[in-house]
This record gives C-alpha cells, structure tokens and sequence, in this order.
C-alpha cells in the first residue's frame, strides 16, 4: 500500500474501498478556491473565475491568503514546542498543501499524530497524500462535517489514531467563516466537551476588520458564486474561546500571531483578513 500511515484508514473504510467522489467541477468549491488564491493547481476553471475576480479587485488577496495558511504553521509548531501537544484533530484540513499540518508537527515530533476531517469531494480524492504519516507518528483522513461533530468523532479511524484520554489540539483553521454562529458554535462546544482537560482550541476566522472595503468585495464574490460566508469582528471569534483560557496574545488579526515563528514576510494590518487565538481547556 503507497501510504505510510500505520493502518491504512479513510473515512473508515480502508483506502483501496474508498469510493469513487463527484468532483463537482461544475461549481466553484471553498477548498479549491483557497487552493488557487495559494497558487495552487488542485482547481478548476469555475474556481479560477472566482479567484481571479477576487485577485483583480483585490491583488493582495493572495499574500493574505498565504499568511492565513502561515499561521496554520505556526500555531500548530508553538502547540508541539512550547504546549507540549502530540495529538491533532484537524477539521476543514483543505486541498493537501505542503507541508501539511503532520508534516509541520512530526518534523518536531515525529510521533505526532493528527486526524484530518473535511467535508469536500475533492479533499478526499487527494486524501492519500495526508496519509504519509512518519512510521513513529499516525495520520487519517475522515470524511465529515464540523456540523456533524457527533458522526466523525464516532468514525474508528479517530479511536485508532488519537488517545482521547490525552490533550488533543482541536485546529479549525480558515473554516468556521463558511458557517454562521448559530451553525458553528453548537458543534464546536461539542467538540471542544469531548477533548479533555489541558486541549487546545486553536482557530482563525476571516474578518473584514482590517480591510473592510476590499474584504467585502472578496466575501460579495464567494456568495455569488454560492459559497456562504461569515466574517466576524474580534469579539465574534472571541466566543469561541468562551470556558477556555486564551494565551497571552489572545485573539488577534494572524500577522501578529507570533510573526517571528515564521519564515515569510511580516504583513500588516491593512494586509490580512483573519484572527487568530489559542485557548487551552482549564
Ligand atoms: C479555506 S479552506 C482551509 C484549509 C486549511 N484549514 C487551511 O487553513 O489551509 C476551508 C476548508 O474547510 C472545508 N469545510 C468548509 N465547511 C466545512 C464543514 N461544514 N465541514 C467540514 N469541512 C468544511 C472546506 O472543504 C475546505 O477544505
């Protein structure tokens, strides 16, 4: 079997019964979408339109996407070095992009183990390349929605992979925006109830805070092309950490979430569209 992981698992099935995705090559897709504004080329032509109407009112579009990938990096590296996390569960993981969050933990710690869990076809279909697990560590990919926190949580590939008797490092990097608060916040207390004590939440939300005019017009083009968005002021991500402590940065627009942690340039305010926090559970 080409993947490395220890048991082979997707979505609970084992990956040579994977079943057959729709790629919907018909409709732009969020994951798709990002993947092109960070240069990527797992898209198509419906999700390229998107992007470059984006990109042509709004040319740093891209650097701020790249920084809102960066900051995934970052965070989930300061988790394993300073946190002392092993384990991630890691859901809207995206188009495989290196490095991949296992590839940025197990570089630390090549025992690090994480869960990737998105609700995308075509994440699926490149799923095979989360899978590359360092033989110390574990990966698995379950196909789920953060909606339905319940139905992934259960999938045996998580029992498999994660001790859910150790801290766990829950990452809902870059997805919660494509929910409203009434949809997200439900399943992330869920969520963040089954992990147990000493668990990180660590997440980052588009926001128009920054640059209101220019992320209006990015937020006015994914809803045109029917992909719902939600951006939120500070104190909107805020309550995601409600019961949790935040570190000592708190929530902040992600070019200020320790810069120095990372290896490319140090934006601006005016130059992001996203917070970011980390909150560990008491
Ligand atoms: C913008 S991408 C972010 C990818 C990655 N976390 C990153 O920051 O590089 C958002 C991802 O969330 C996924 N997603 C959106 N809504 C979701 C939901 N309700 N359940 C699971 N995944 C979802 C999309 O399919 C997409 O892959």
């Amino acid at each position: 079997m080409e993947n490395s992981g220890p048991d082979g698992w997707l979505t609970g099935v084992r990956f040579e019964e994977a079943p057959q995705v729709d790629l919907r090559t018909d409709r732009a897709h969020p994951a798709r979408v990002y993947d092109y504004l960070l240069g990527g080329k797992t898209n198509f032509p419906v999700d390229r339109e998107v992007g470059d109407r984006i990109l042509g009112e709004w040319p740093g579009s891209r650097a701020a996407t790249v920084e809102a990938r960066a900051v995934m990096h970052r965070m989930v590296r300061r988790l394993v070095e300073v946190h002392g996390v092993r384990q991630f569960l890691d859901v809207g993981t995206g188009i495989p992009t290196t490095p991949n969050l296992h590839e940025v933990v197990q570089a630390v710690d090549p025992s690090c183990r994480v869960v990737y869990v998105d609700n995308d076809p075509i994440v699926l279909a490149h799923s095979r390349a989360l899978l590359t697990s360092t033989p110390e560590g574990r990966t698995a990919y379950v196909e789920g929605d953060l909606r339905e926190p319940g139905r992934f949580l259960a999938d045996p590939a998580v029992a498999a992979t994660l001790d859910l008797d150790r801290p766990i490092a829950l990452t809902l990097i870059n997805i919660v925006h494509f929910l409203s608060d009434e949809a997200a916040h439900p399943p992330v207390r869920t969520l963040v109830d089954a992990l147990p004590s000493g668990s990180f939440l660590a997440l980052t939300a588009g926001t128009a805070d920054s640059i209101p005019d220019l992320v209006a017009i990015g937020s006015r083009r994914y809803s045109e092309a029917g992909i719902e968005n939600h951006l939120r002021p500070r104190a909107g991500v805020e309550r995601f950490f409600a019961g949790l402590e935040l570190d000592d940065l708190g929530v902040v627009l992600i070019n200020r979430w320790h810069p120095e942690l990372g290896e490319g340039p140090v934006l601006g305010d005016h130059e992001v569209a996203a917070y970011a926090g980390l909150g560990r559970k008491p």
